[in-house]
This record gives C-alpha cells, sequence and structure tokens, in this order.
C-alpha cells in the first residue's frame, strides 16, 4: 500500500485516480456524515451546487429525506439542518437520506468520485478507516484534505496524519515503505504535535475560528473526538454515501 496525502482536491493530481481515495472534512462535513450513518441515516447524497440537490431531493418522499448544508458555515436558508454533527441524532436523521451540500466537503467528494473506492474519514472514524485499510490493502491510497475554497486547512492533514499513525502502528509498516509522497510525512509529524491537543488546535485555525464566531464551540470539541464510532461511509453510487456492512 502506498500512502499520498494532498491537502486539498486541487491538489490532486489531474490525470490519474487512486485504488481507494479517502476524502477529509473534519470541520465538518466528514464528522457530520459519519455521525449521519452512525445515527441510522439510510444514505447522504453530496452536492456542490445548491440548485441540483432541491432538484434531485424533489423526487424523495418528503419523510424520508433531509435538506441540510451550509454556506460560510451558517444554515442554507430553508433547509432542514445546517452541517453540524450534533443535530445528526437518531430522532432526526434515522431512515432518511441526507442531502447534503458544503462549502468544501461535497467539492472534495466530486474531486475523486470516479475512483474505484471512495471512502470519509474523520477524528471521529478513523479506527474504522484503519480497519477497512488494512483489511483490503489497496495498492494506492489518496488522503485528500478539502481545505477551504482551495487553500490548505491544517485540521484535514492533521487527520491524515491520524490515519497514518494508526496504519504504522497497526499495519506494521515503516513510514518510509507507504509514504508515497513527502506530505505523508508532514502530516505524521502534525498529528504527533497536536495530537493530544486536537480542540486547541481547532481553536487556533481558520475554519475553526470561523466556526467558533457562529457559536459552534461545542462542534470543535465533538469533532476533536477520536475513534468514537464504528462506521464506515463508502460510496455506493457517484455522491451517495451508505454505511459499509
Ligand atoms: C465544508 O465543507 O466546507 C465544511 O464542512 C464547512 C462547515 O464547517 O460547515
Amino acid at each position: 500500500m502506498k500512502l499520498f496525502v494532498y491537502h486539498t482536491p486541487e491538489l490532486t493530481p489531474e490525470d490519474s485516480l487512486p485504488d481507494c481515495a479517502v476524502v477529509i472534512d473534519v470541520l465538518r462535513a466528514t464528522t457530520t456524515i459519519a455521525t449521519a450513518l452512525d445515527s441510522g441515516a439510510e444514505a447522504v447524497q453530496a452536492f456542490s451546487d445548491i440548485d441540483i440537490l432541491m432538484e434531485k431531493s424533489e423526487n424523495w418522499l418528503p419523510d424520508k429525506r433531509l435538506r441540510a448544508g451550509e454556506r460560510g458555515g451558517e444554515k442554507v436558508a430553508g433547509f432542514d439542518l445546517g452541517n453540524s454533527p450534533l443535530d445528526c441524532v437518531p430522532e432526526v436523521v434515522a431512515d432518511k437520506r441526507l442531502f447534503l451540500t458544503t462549502t468544501n466537503g461535497t467539492r472534495a467528494l466530486q474531486r475523486v468520485a470516479q475512483a474505484p473506492i471512495v471512502i470519509t474519514a474523520a477524528q471521529v472514524n478513523r479506527q474504522a478507516v484503519v480497519n477497512y485499510l488494512l483489511e483490503k490493502q489497496p495498492l494506492t491510497v489518496w488522503l485528500v484534505g478539502s481545505g477551504w475554497q482551495g487553500s490548505y486547512s491544517v485540521e484535514d492533514t492533521a487527520c491524515g496524519g491520524a490515519i497514518i499513525e494508526l496504519l504504522v502502528e497497526q499495519g506494521k509498516m515503516s513510514l518510509e515503505e507507504i509514504a508515497g509522497n513527502d506530505e505523508v510525512i508532514g502530516a505524521f509529524s502534525l498529528y504527533s504535535q497536536w495530537q493530544d491537543d486536537l480542540v486547541t488546535m481547532f481553536h487556533k485555525c481558520s475554519h475553526g475560528q470561523r466556526l467558533l464566531l457562529l457559536n459552534c464551540h461545542e462542534d470543535l470539541e465533538y469533532c476533536a473526538k477520536t475513534d468514537i464510532m464504528d462506521v464506515l461511509p463508502i460510496q455506493k453510487d457517484p455522491g451517495v454515501l451508505v454505511k459499509q456492512s
């Protein structure tokens, strides 16, 4: 297995795809996706465009759908939910499809949608992602951070580092064996520095600051929780993520 870390979807090579793409948007899209599926949502269907989301969700039974998402971190007007993972409790999402649009996470998913395997990762489901990679042993794996509008987001690369750390430890592989690019080593070092205090990192980083202005303190605390749910979101059809059974 060779791992490649890309800080943003824009940095991924345009002329190739990996055997497995791991999309990461810790604050907050991939944390929300993992939580919704863990709480019994039927699926999460991701859209970058609000008009297309409205059109596709219109064909779904109203009591089986939730329109969710944000722009600039705030709930889209008229939607059922924003992008807070804390709203994704079983009483709200069980058996429903979340039609989700977010600023960056859904764009990252679109970039790799044609890869043979697409999964999503966050701190909350890191161990489930590592279990899957160790079991399936894909030859090439991209860990793709969603970033913010084309620029780097430190928390996504740190989560890539969190995945690498467990792969090295549990897969009994050396860093140099699995590193496909130097970003892998950078991500590993970044996570080593912050692993015991991710909440502080989230308070310092630009998207964390943006969310704090919107009073999302509890979201930051929650998104920093590590290995708390055994759920692997996996793409079933382009843009549609389900819980791997
Ligand atoms: C995104 O996709 O940009 C984020 O999930 C935004 C957010 O925190 O809601």
